[in-house]
Parts: C-alpha cells; sequence; structure tokens
C-alpha cells in the first residue's frame, strides 16, 4: 500500500527498476519452481506487481486476473490495497500446490470474459496467452472489460525463447509436436503443457501487429518482462526478438 512510502509519484505510481541483479535474482528462484513453488511464485508475483504499481496506482483499484491459477498474483495484488478478481478456465489450477481456492475466483474462459465491457481498472494476464489457441481473441477480450483511462497488462513466453516448450523445452525448437511426442515417450505420460492442446506457438510479431491495429489504445510500454531495462531494444529486432525477449510484456492504456 501507499501509506508511508516516500517513492510515490503524484499520480500514485510508484518507480520500478529493472536491474540485471533483479533478473539474476528471477532466474535463480526459478530453479527451485518444482521444489518450493510458495516460494517462486510468491518471489515472481511480488516482482510483477511492484512492476504493475510502476504502470499504475493499485489501491482500491478493481483488478482482474486473467488465467490466475492458484491466487499467487492475487495476493500481491491485495497486500496493495487492489480489488482482485480472479478468471481461470480450470478449477484444479486455482488450487494447484495445495492453495485454497479463492473466494473471488470464477470459472471462465479468457477467450470470452465473464465481465461487463469497461469495467475493470486493470487487466492483467501472466503467461496465459500461450496456453490459449487464440491469441488475439484473449487479447481483445482483455481491452474489451477495461474502462476508458484503464490499463491492460499483458505477458506471455514467446514460443522460440529457450523455455517457448516449457517443460519440452529445448525439443520444441525441433516441433511442437515432436517435443511432446518425446517427452511422451520418456516419461510415460503427456506433457502437462501439450503442443497444440493446452500450448500455442506465440510469438511477438503477431501480437505487436495486433497491437498496431488498434485505434482504442495507446501503448504505454513493450519490454522484455525480466530482462533489464537496457535490454528493452530487443523488441524491435524481428527474428531475434523471438528468442532473447523470452517473455514479452505489453502495456496498454485504453482510450
Ligand atoms: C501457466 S499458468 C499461469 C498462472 C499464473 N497466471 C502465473 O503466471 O503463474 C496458465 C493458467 O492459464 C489458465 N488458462 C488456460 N487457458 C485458459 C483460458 N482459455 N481461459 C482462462 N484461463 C486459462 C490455466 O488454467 C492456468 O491457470
Amino acid at each position: 500500500m501507499t501509506a508511508g512510502r516516500t517513492d510515490v509519484r503524484p499520480d500514485g505510481t510508484v518507480p520500478f527498476r529493472a536491474t540485471f541483479g533483479r533478473s539474476v535474482g528471477l532466474f535463480a528462484a526459478f530453479r527451485k519452481e518444482q521444489s518450493d513453488p510458495a516460494f517462486f511464485y510468491g518471489k515472481l508475483a511480488h516482482d510483477t506487481i511492484a512492476q504493475l504499481r510502476s504502470y499504475t496506482p493499485l489501491d482500491g483499484r478493481l483488478v482482474v486476473d486473467v488465467g490466475g491459477g492458484p491466487g499467487y498474483f492475487a495476493d500481491a495484488l491485495r497486500a496493495e490495497g487492489a480489488r482482485c478478481l480472479c478468471v481461470d478456465s480450470d478449477a484444479h489450477e486455482m488450487t494447484l500446490h495445495g492453495r485454497e481456492a479463492d473466494v473471488h475466483a470464477v470459472q471462465g474462459s479468457a477467450l470470452d470474459l465473464p465481465l461487463r465491457s469497461g469495467s475493470v481498472d486493470v487487466c492483467f494476464s501472466s503467461n496465459v496467452l500461450e496456453h490459449v489457441p487464440d491469441r488475439i481473441r484473449m487479447a481483445d477480450e482483455m481491452v474489451r472489460v477495461t474502462r476508458p483511462g484503464g490499463l491492460v497488462y499483458l505477458s506471455y513466453t514467446l514460443w522460440l525463447s529457450p523455455w517457448g516448450g516449457h517443460e519440452t523445452s529445448p525439443w520444441h525448437y525441433l516441433g511442437g509436436s515432436y517435443a511432446a511426442e518425446r517427452f511422451t515417450r520418456k516419461n510415460g505420460h503427456r506433457p502437462k503443457n501439450d503442443f497444440g492442446r493446452s500450448m500455442y506457438a506465440a510469438h511477438a510479431k503477431e501480437m505487436l501487429r495486433w497491437v498496431r491495429g488498434r485505434s482504442d489504445v495507446d501503448v504505454v510500454d513493450v519490454r522484455p518482462r525480466y530482462l533489464p531495462t537496457w535490454m528493452k531494444p530487443i523488441v524491435h529486432v524481428p527474428l531475434l526478438r523471438e528468442v532473447i525477449t523470452w517473455n514479452l510484456l505489453i502495456v496498454l492504456r485504453r482510450r
């Protein structure tokens, strides 16, 4: 919350520094994702919401977390005073890691958000776009439910990044279907993130073209979510950006 903070800007946002050390810390924490998910997702959520606060004040704001899963981001949002609603299509995901289902979570699809147009202050989504078969539709839905002047925070893992194939990486570089079949052979079950079923090839190019085609949003920021600020220009370099950006963050303000 803002009380007692000395670094709050007049518009209620708080500066965020994407340093090299912060990136190292995030990647180090990622190594504990399997053994200590609460630690990793708690740290990631804290970092992400601090980043979100550099674009919009959160205290008292209505935020929808699209594909919020077990609700780590909802916790971090509420700690900043936001009113948060999670929408996720999978009831099982909402209780992952032994977590209680959030009382402010609803089961619903990102492709058809169960919300009125222009009804939320902030529409937030982390690492969901690569899991839906129609990325443009999900992004359109996020803009639709955001009120004029409100913020869209959309971040997703790029298919050609080293983690693009999730647990089937790096074999996705030889093709998503091949990587999924190889994983199935080795592990005796299909991967959770199964190419063509629950994971798709999401590229930067497609979504940046979508942004340019919309006349009802202003671009606030486009950056590699986890990387230091000095690496920001990479998002303007075709092909290279698909590999190096890792996770693309698009921040928009609804007109
Ligand atoms: C990789 S998890 C991300 C969870 C959380 N947002 C995070 O960043 O840690 C992907 C989430 O998206 C949800 N999801 C996948 N397809 C969806 C859809 N069509 N509508 C809503 N949620 C969806 C999954 O159930 C899962 O909780």
